[in-house]
């Protein structure tokens, strides 16, 4: 039997970027949230686990490096590109910039998902894929630098007046549940519960689609790579079935991670 043609998606880089970035903001979550709900019988036993409070507020501060380092790295990496001239970054098909026709592709996928019209054809990029990618954007802006006040206050309070803390903290508490409703509703179930990803869209491990899938799910990028002869070029070998099995456990360890602090946060805030 022929062996099936996959199709890369994403690079090395790319990969790695999205692995930092769920395990810090993962740790993250775990060791902010028992500050914010310190009152709550679940918070002194988890802050235990990490070493107290105390160790809990410094390995919150260490995977902010993380989280603001890849944060970085990603933003240099793009700008690097677009200076360099590379085309279909900021506008085009294979851009993530939200762009007139998301509006028209949103609107044909609720006509389609309320049977009035026939499914929406992608390119490589879906309008909630897109918002997913813009949401870390200003996600970071506004957990970022609220942490940063929160971190260095001394600094902050040389050009801030006092009571722009009060509102850095709250605001920074806001968005961490905002946040981590997000990823662990409407993310996970986007990429990972939908009847033909469940129980989980390996891509952002491997890099690789099979190619049938990608054709039906992106089917303009991939009419496209056909027609450029570039489908050759994007042609990949069938992942480890070694390194599927062991990534997928860890994928499913981070997706029930972010689920338990989702009930946490959730019983926390019944039984107040
Ligand atoms: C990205 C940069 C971030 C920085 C620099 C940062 C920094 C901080 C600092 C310094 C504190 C105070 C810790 C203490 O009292 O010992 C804090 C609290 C907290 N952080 Fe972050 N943090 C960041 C991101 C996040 C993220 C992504 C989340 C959750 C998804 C989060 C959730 C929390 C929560 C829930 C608190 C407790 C707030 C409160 O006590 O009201 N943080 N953060």
């Amino acid at each position: 039997m022929a062996e099936a043609r996959y199709v890369r998606r994403f690079g090395r880089v790319e990969r790695i970027q999205h692995l930092v970035l769920f395990v810090t903001f993962l740790g993250l979550a775990a060791t902010g949230l028992p500050l914010l709900f310190s009152d709550a019988a679940w918070a002194p036993p988890l802050a235990q686990l990490f070493g107290g409070f105390g160790v809990t507020g410094t390995l919150h501060r260490l995977f902010a490096v993380g989280l603001i380092g890849v944060f970085l790295v990603h933003v240099a990496s793009v700008t690097v590109r677009v200076v360099r001239g590379e085309r279909g970054i900021l506008w085009g098909p294979t851009s993530l910039v939200p762009q007139p026709r998301d509006i028209v592709e949103l609107y044909r996928h609720v006509r389609w998902f309320l049977r009035r019209g026939p499914k929406p054809a992608f390119d490589r990029y879906t309008y909630w894929e897109k918002f997913d990618y813009l949401a870390v954007f200003w996600g970071m802006v506004i957990i970022g630098f609220s942490g940063l006040m929160l971190w260095f206050p001394e600094l902050f309070a040389r050009v801030l007046p006092g009571w722009v803390f009060n509102v850095a903290l709250l605001v920074h508490g806001e968005e961490a549940l905002l946040a981590v409703g997000f990823i662990v509703t409407i993310h996970f179930f986007n990429s990972h519960m939908r009847p033909h990803k469940f129980p989980m869209d390996m891509v952002m491990f491997t890099g690789v689609v099979p190619e049938e899938e990608y054709a039906r799910e992106r089917p303009l990028e991939y009419e496209r790579l056909r027609a450029t002869s570039a489908l050759e070029a994007r042609l990949a070998p069938p992942p480890d079935p070694d390194f599927v099995r062991r990534t997928r456990l860890g994928g499913f360890v981070a997706i029930a991670v972010g689920s338990i602090l989702f009930l946490l946060i959730v019983f926390a805030v019944l039984s107040r």
